[in-house]
C-alpha cells in the first residue's frame, strides 16, 4: 500500500493530517473479483490550494523571482537534474500505471520512456530558442533582440489516460520557460506521481513546482476565482475546461492551453488495402480499450467493401486477449473508471434498439470490471454512439456510398482533431486530402490516428483543442515574445 501523506508547497513536503481518500484499482488480484486497495492520498482543502497559489506567485514574484530571471543554462541544469532522478523511478511508476489505470506493460513502459524523451527534446528545443534569441534583426533601421519570456503562474491539470505523459507535456514546457506551476494530479493515475515528488523538490527552487491532492472543485475553483493564474493548462474534457475558465474573473483574457475531446473517423475507400485497414483500425479503435483522445471513434467504410471489412474486423476483435496489464500479449484490460462499462452498455443498447447489430462474437459481454468490445453495424446518425465520444471499447461502423457523406458529417461535427484515410489511388486521395486538412488538423494516410511523434503539432479544430502541443509549439504556448529595440547594433 502506498500512503501518500505529504504534498509539495513552497519547496517543502508538508505532512497532511486531515481527511484522506482511498485509491482503488479495478484490477483484482484474486479469482473472485474485488477492487484492490492501492493506497491513500490527502484530500486538501481550499486553505492548502491558496497556499500553493501563493507559493507559486511568490516564486514568480511578478517576473522578478529567481526562477523567471534565472539564466537559461541554470534552468536547463534544474530540468536535467529532474529527469535524471525521474529515470531512477521507472519501475515504480510503470507498476503504478498498470495498477492505477490498467494500461498494459508495453504501453506503460512506452508512456514512461516517451515522457523522458519528451523532456530531453524540450531541453534541446529550448536551447535552440536561446540560440535564436542571440541573433539581432534589423528592419527599417531598428535592431531588435527578440527573446522568449515566461508569463506567470500556471494551473496544470492532466488526464487519467496519460496521467504521466500528457500531464508532463504541459508541466515541462511551462516550467522550462520560467513559469511557476500548481499541479493537481488526475483523479485516476494519482499515486504514480508520488515516486517523483522528491525529484521535483530537489531539482527546482522553492515554490516553482507545487503539487496538491484532492477534489478538483475544492482545489481548482478557488485558484481560478482568485484571478491570479495566468495560464490554465488542461487536458481532459471541455465541461471541466469551460467551468474553470468561467470562474476566472477575466476568463476571456486567460491564456488557455487545452487538449479536449475528439471523435476521429476512419474513411475506408473502395480500393483500400483491407488487411492493412483492418489492422490499423483495430489498433486505432481499441488500443488501451479505446481510452485515447486520438482513438478512431467511428469507421466509415464504403458499401462495396463493408461486408468483407466487417468480417475480417470482427474476427480480429474476437482474437484480442483480455487480461491483467502485466500478462504477456494482453491488449484488453480492466477499465479504470467504474462507471464506464455502464455507459458503454447504454450506447450499445441504444444502437441495437435503433437497428444496429453486434457483429462480433463476444461483443458487449461483461465481467465485473470490463465490457468486451462491441462492433456495431450499421450505425447511423440517430444513434448516440454516432456522435457521442465513447472513450471505451465500442466500435461503430457506418456504411457510405458517396464520399460527401463522411465529409459532410465531419464538417457538421463539434470536433476536428484527426482522420485516417485508407485508399490507394493518388488521383482520388490528393483532392480528398486537400479537403480533409481543412476539417481536422492531421490526416493519417493508410494508418490509424495518433499523437506522436511528439515533435509534430498535436492540436484540433472546434471543440477538440485550443493551442498546440508539440515539443516546439508547447514552448511557445507557455511563453511570450519580448524584445529590446535599438538604433545601434
Ligand atoms: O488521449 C489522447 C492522447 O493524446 C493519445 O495519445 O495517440 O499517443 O495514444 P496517443
Amino acid at each position: 500500500l502506498l500512503h501518500q501523506t505529504t504534498y509539495l508547497v513552497d519547496g517543502e513536503l508538508k505532512e497532511w493530517k486531515g481527511e484522506t481518500a482511498k485509491v482503488y484499482s479495478t484490477i483484482s488480484s484474486t479469482e473472485t473479483y474485488k477492487p484492490t486497495l492501492l493506497g491513500t492520498i490527502p484530500q486538501l482543502t481550499e486553505t492548502e490550494a491558496m497556499e500553493a497559489l501563493n507559493s507559486s506567485l511568490t516564486a514568480y514574484d511578478k517576473g522578478q523571482g529567481l526562477w523567471p530571471t534565472m539564466k537559461v543554462e541554470d534552468r536547463i541544469a534544474c530540468m536535467e537534474k529532474f529527469v535524471e532522478q525521474m529515470k531512477t523511478k521507472r519501475d515504480e511508476v510503470v507498476k503504478l500505471l498498470m495498477w492505477e489505470i490498467g494500461k498494459n506493460l508495453p504501453d506503460s513502459e512506452k508512456e514512461f520512456d516517451r515522457t523522458v524523451e519528451y523532456i530531453y527534446d524540450t531541453i534541446e528545443d529550448y536551447k535552440q530558442i536561446d540560440r535564436d534569441s542571440a541573433k539581432f534583426e534589423k528592419n527599417s533601421g531598428v535592431y531588435a533582440h527578440i527573446r522568449r519570456g515566461p508569463l506567470g503562474a500556471v494551473l496544470c491539470l492532466g488526464p487519467y489516460n496519460y496521467p504521466l505523459n500528457e500531464t508532463f507535456t504541459l508541466l515541462i514546457p511551462a516550467l522550462i520557460m520560467g513559469n511557476t506551476v500548481i499541479f493537481k494530479p488526475a483523479k485516476l493515475g494519482v499515486l504514480l506521481i508520488s515516486p517523483l515528488l522528491e525529484a521535483f523538490q530537489n531539482s527546482f527552487p522553492k515554490g516553482v513546482v507545487n503539487i496538491i491532492y484532492g477534489r478538483g472543485r475544492v482545489l481548482a475553483s478557488p485558484i481560478m476565482k482568485s484571478g491570479k493564474i495566468t495560464i490554465l493548462a488542461l487536458i481532459g474534457n471541455s465541461t471541466a475546461a469551460n467551468a474553470l475558465q468561467a470562474q476566472h474573473p477575466k476568463g476571456n483574457r486567460l491564456r488557455l492551453v487545452l487538449g479536449l475531446e475528439a471523435k476521429n473517423p476512419a474513411i475506408v475507400l473502395p480500393d483500400a488495402n483491407l488487411d492493412l485497414a483492418v489492422d490499423e483500425c483495430i489498433a486505432g479503435t481499441l488500443s488501451f480499450n479505446g481510452q485515447r483522445c486520438t482513438a478512431l471513434k467511428v469507421l466509415y467504410v464504403h458499401e462495396s467493401v463493408v461486408e468483407e471489412f466487417n468480417r475480417r474486423f470482427a474476427h480480429k476483435v474476437d482474437q484480442l486477449k483480455f487480461g491483467n496489464p502485466w500478462e504477456s500479449g494482453v491488449s484488453l484490460t480492466p477499465l479504470p473508471e467504474v462507471e464506464k462499462p455502464g455507459f458503454i452498455q447504454e450506447l450499445i443498447d441504444d444502437a441495437v434498439k435503433k437497428g444496429a447489430k453486434i457483429i462480433n462474437k463476444k461483443g458487449g459481454e461483461t465481467t465485473e470490471n470490463y465490457i468486451y468490445p462491441a462492433v456495431l453495424y450499421p450505425v447511423n446518425k440517430s444513434m448516440r454512439v454516432f456522435e457521442e465520444e465513447q472513450f471505451g471499447p465500442v466500435v461503430p461502423i457506418v456504411p457510405f456510398s458517396d464520399i460527401e457523406e463522411p465529409l459532410d458529417d465531419m464538417a457538421e461535427s463539434n470536433y476536428g482533431q484527426q482522420v485516417s484515410l485508407f485508399g490507394k489511388n493518388v488521383h482520388t486521395l490528393s483532392p480528398l486530402i486537400d479537403t480533409l486538412v481543412n476539417l481536422v488538423c492531421r490526416v493519417n494516410l493508410n494508418s490509424s490516428c495518433q499523437r506522436g511523434p511528439d515533435v509534430y503539432p498535436f492540436t484540433g479544430r472546434k471543440d477538440s483543442a485550443f493551442s498546440t502541443l508539440s515539443v516546439h509549439d508547447a514552448l511557445r504556448s507557455f511563453s511570450i515574445r519580448t524584445f529590446v529595440a535599438s538604433k545601434d547594433n
